[in-house]
């Protein structure tokens, strides 16, 4: 099969890099793309991600078998939508589907009309009703935009005044666009945070290893959040009974609302677990794989990730024998100097060879291929992914590996998993 995926960051890197594996994969290809993936796909820097009538065309022009939408902003796009009209089987939800992630409000009134565990929270259209109702609660509170905001359309607000700037922020500044002119504001639940990536055909729901993110770009989970420091799986915390309640309480649940309602999700949906003291609660849906959680959970996927996309889309899951490796995995990135804020580009990167001689497995997020080798061109450039027999080992070898690699103003956390180990 030829096969194109959709994205460009370390997260398609470890997509690729997967299908790459895939007996039924004879060629790959992947728009945009970066210089990593470029080692196991041919990159179309020229076809964005959000680029529809771009991915369509392309698509065609090649004659591709399927194709992997793997970013939130095509699936909310109605990218699959549009491929499959044309006859190209597609791997991802429809722009209905998407809207788990697209719309909080979307997914907030889902899990309250179904009763799926979460954070309480009142929707608001009206910015005066909203300071008017902030007046009412106390801190800390939760203020999120209600459309997709690169995951920085949420405030966990410390008092009702932060609080109250949020909303102007969002309802009033303009800051997020389309994404803001309706807010939520929540309560705030308290309790460690795991992510359960699931595989989901619209009939069956399956987990796959449980992970833990760590969003905030300084250690001891300070400072600003980012898309994502680091990941391990599996979550020690994500134990057999944890798991249990959370498919009764939630997986389980969660299909039977979007089917109730009409909404047949297929693709990844990424469940953001709040492991509270009353038990498993929904901080949010995704409609996609997440970053930087997959380049620690696909490289522990032992069945072929090429076979399980077919299924999902021709919704044959449940016939699948998906196979996990033993041992873990831990993933950590290294930022540009500066990341969440502003960052410099261009710096050289040296030891990316050094790294994988360890056994690591580097994944490119931004990097671009100049004369000078690989130089960086994102906040997030690279994730270094390790194995081990025990979370402990997995996250010794992927800092090892992580030392070797250098470039000006580099910065990682020291912490990943320390918390768990
Ligand atoms: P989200 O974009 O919905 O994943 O939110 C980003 C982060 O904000 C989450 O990973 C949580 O750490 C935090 N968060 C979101 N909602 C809540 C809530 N109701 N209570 C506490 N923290 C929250
Ligand atoms: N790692 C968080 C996300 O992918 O949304």
């Amino acid at each position: 099969m030829k096969v194109l995926v959709i994205g460009g960051g370390g997260r398609e890197h470890a997509v690729c890099k997967k299908l790459a594996q895939s007996p039924r994969v004879d060629s790959l290809l992947c728009a945009p793309g970066n210089a990593g993936i470029a080692q196991v796909a041919r990159c179309v820097p020229e076809v964005k991600a959000t680029d529809i009538d771009g991915i369509v065309a392309l698509a065609k022009r090649e004659q591709v078998d399927f194709v992997c939408v793997t970013p939130d902003d095509p699936l909310a796009l109605g990218c699959v939508d549009r491929l499959e009209a044309e006859g190209i089987p597609a791997f991802g939800p429809s722009a209905q589907a998407a809207q788990m992630e697209a719309s909080k409000i979307f997914s907030k009134n889902l899990m309250k009309k179904y009763g799926i565990p979460t954070a309480k929270s009142e929707i608001f259209e009206d910015m005066n009703a909203a300071l008017s109702y902030l007046d009412t609660q106390s801190a800390p509170i939760v203020v999120k935009a209600d459309g997709l905001a690169l995951g920085k359309g949420v405030v966990v607000a410390q008092t009702i005044d932060e609080a109250k700037q949020a909303v102007i922020d969002m309802m009033q500044g303009g800051r997020f666009g389309k994404s803001g002119a309706r807010v939520l504001i929540e309560e705030c639940m308290f309790g460690r945070e795991v992510t359960v990536l699931c595989f989901c055909d619209g009939k069956t729901i399956v987990p796959m290893r449980a992970s833990q993110d760590h969003k905030r770009v300084f250690d001891g989970d300070r400072g600003p959040n980012t898309g994502g420091m680091g990941a391990f799986a599996p979550s020690p915390l994500y134990t057999p009974e944890i798991a249990a309640r959370t498919e009764a309480e939630i997986l389980l649940p969660t299909l039977a609302a979007m089917n109730a309602e009409g909404i047949t999700f297929k693709g990844v949906l990424y469940v953001g677990l709040m492991l509270t003291a009353e038990g498993p609660k929904v901080v949010e849906y995704n409609a996609r794989f997440g970053d930087p959680e997959t380049q620690a959970v696909l490289p522990l996927l032992d069945s072929d990730l090429m076979e399980i996309m077919l299924a999902v889309r021709e919704q044959r899951l449940a016939d699948m024998d998906i196979r996990w490796k033993e041992g873990a995995a831990a993933c950590i990135v290294l930022a540009s100097g500066g990341y969440p804020g502003h960052y410099e580009g261009g710096k050289v990167i040296s030891g990316i060879e050094a790294a994988e001689a360890q056994g690591a497995t580097v994944y490119h997020a931004g990097t671009k291929k100049a004369e000078a080798g690989f130089v960086t061109a994102g906040g997030r450039v690279l994730g270094v992914t390790a194995l081990g027999a025990t979370l402990r080992e997995a996250v010794e070898k992927a800092y090892a590996a992580s030392d070797a690699i250098h470039f000006e103003g580099a910065h990682k956390r020291l912490d990943i998993g320390s918390r768990d180990l």
